[in-house]
């Protein structure tokens, strides 16, 4: 089981920046390094309207771009709800950016009440994400909001007006 009370320290000590650029690129290092049985983690970022592109991630390349309207993580983006699949094959609409996937937690990350972006991770094991996990990882993506400057990424508010 993992210890999301020590990752949660952890994390606050490794992001030690304002930067959210190197903070992203640090958490999901440090989420494929602590948790077991990923073969993704990465960040989806909110950078054009309705639409998530590709930010630091580990693992396979992976798709981009995921509108809103596709997909786990367009689920989450459009509902700022967590989503916890236990079997994405049978999520209809589910993108399948590596085959081996076969279950996935996307956590979204919202600032200053705007859509920021989510977090993904996919498991090749079925359900390997349970209520502990999701809050757990809930907790982790709230250590990266607290740490980091999400205003500061080059996102121009302009670019989300249609939102
Ligand atoms: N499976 C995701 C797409 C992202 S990849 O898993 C990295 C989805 O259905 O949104």
């Amino acid at each position: 089981m993992t210890d999301y009370a020590l990752l949660e320290r952890q994390l606050q000590a490794l992001l030690d920046t304002r930067d959210w650029l190197t903070n992203a690129a640090q958490t999901c290092a440090f989420l494929m390094q602590e948790v077991e049985g990923l073969n993704w983690a990465g960040f989806y970022l909110q950078r054009r309207p309705q639409t998530l592109v590709l930010g630091p991630f580990q693992g396979k390349p992976a798709c981009n771009p995921i509108p809103f309207s596709k997909g786990v993580c367009g689920a989450a983006a459009r509902t700022r709800a967590t989503q916890r699949v236990d079997d994405v094959h049978a999520v209809a609409d589910h993108i399948a950016c590596d085959a081996a996937s076969r279950s996935e937690l996307v956590v979204p990350i919202v600032a200053d009440d705007r859509l920021w972006g989510v977090l993904d991770l996919d498991s090749p094991h079925p359900a390997r994400f349970d209520a502990a996990d999701q809050a757990g990882l809930e907790r982790l993506v709230a250590v990266f909001v607290a740490a980091s400057d999400l205003a500061a990424s080059d996102l121009a508010a302009s670019d989300l007006a249609t939102d």
